[in-house]
């Protein structure tokens, strides 16, 4: 029988110990960096619906550090504009390369593809879910604050979209205290929540959503926050932009957290929304490191899913 390759399309798949098995990897791969051809002649095509500095960058990167080559596509250059199928194409390119990273607008695009994929497909980020971050954003708390587990994490501002999904998601397995603090009508996906909530009786993690922006931020170990405006929701930007008003990172935020607390972004970030430049430019903020640590877990993730195909 054909056996069905791993993915990577939302972390919620993997165990605990797989995702401290990556952190691991990625940490030893970050303290001796150098030319490790372990993918020698591994091919990853990077398909790309959408902008990208950080993700596409780091793929590449990791890919030539560990002897592996890429291709990067955009939408547009393939024959899926002109009609032929998802499944057509993912049949067709996984018969090309040794795994797929794709950046979408919808997440169903990545199910379809690693349903019909006979290679790994990585998600490069989704309107969902963009665990590449998260398991950087996981390697930066773990670093900065020397543990990984009972950390406090207060998320500030879009409560729905990938990247707040997907630090809920490791922080579940990890066992983080996450608080959500967001405007109403943008709380995280309740089904999602739901599925998290059972499982962190087993991970000892705790979830909380409010609306209560300082209730959150009491005592926080890390504040991490994101564009109110993500990609695909530009048509919404005018009215996000008066609703997260009050959800800002200020200072005044950062000293109601613990004196040791760090701040954290995924980048890219708009000075003067959802941070002041006090914050991001400021002391506290660690976000160059966590930009940095999304080629480390990156290639991390590669030599698990590409080295034995
Ligand atoms: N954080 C992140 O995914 O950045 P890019 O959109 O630049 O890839
Ligand atoms: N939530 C943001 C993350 C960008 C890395 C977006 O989807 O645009």
């Amino acid at each position: 029988m054909e056996q069905r390759p791993r993915h990577l399309l939302t972390l919620l798949d993997y165990s605990p110990e797989e995702i401290l098995n990556i952190l691991t990897l990625a940490r030893y791969l970050k303290s001796r960096r150098k030319y490790m051809p372990v993918l020698r002649g591994k091919v990853l095509l990077l398909y790309f619906e959408k902008p990208s500095t950080r993700t596409r960058i780091s793929l590449e990167v990791a890919m030539k550090e560990l002897g592996g080559d890429t291709i990067y596509v955009r939408r547009e250059e393939l024959q899926l504009i002109r009609g032929e199928t998802l499944a057509d194409t993912a049949r067709v390119l996984s018969k090309y390369v040794h795994g797929i990273a794709a950046r979408v607008y919808s997440h169903r695009t990545l199910e379809e593809l690693a349903e019909y994929s006979s290679v790994p497909i990585i998600n490069a980020l989704s309107d969902k879910f963009h665990p590449l971050q998260a398991l950087a954003d996981a390697l930066t708390i773990w670093e900065k604050l020397g543990t990984l587990t009972g950390v406090k994490v207060v998320f500030v501002g879009d409560g729905n979209n990938n990247v707040t999904h997907s630090l809920l998601v490791i922080g579940t397995k990890l066992g983080w205290r996450i608080w959500v603090a967001c405007p109403r009508g943008y709380e995280p996906d309740p089904h999602l929540v739901k599925r998290l909530r059972e499982e962190s009786v087993r991970t000892g993690a705790e979830i909380h959503i409010t609306h209560d922006l300082w209730e959150a931020v009491k005592g926080a170990d890390v504040v991490y926050t994101d564009v109110w405006v993500s990609m695909g929701k530009e048509h919404e930007a005018e009215v996000r932009r008066r609703i997260f008003e009050p959800y800002r990172v200020t200072r005044e935020v950062m000293e109601v957290a613990k004196p040791h607390a760090i701040f954290m972004h995924c980048l890219p970030a708009r000075r003067g929304e959802e941070v002041t430049s006090e914050v991001i430019d400021g002391p506290r903020s660690v976000v160059w490191d966590q930009a940095e640590n999304r080629l480390h877990t990156t290639k991390a993730v590669l030599v698990l899913l590409l080295r034995s195909l």
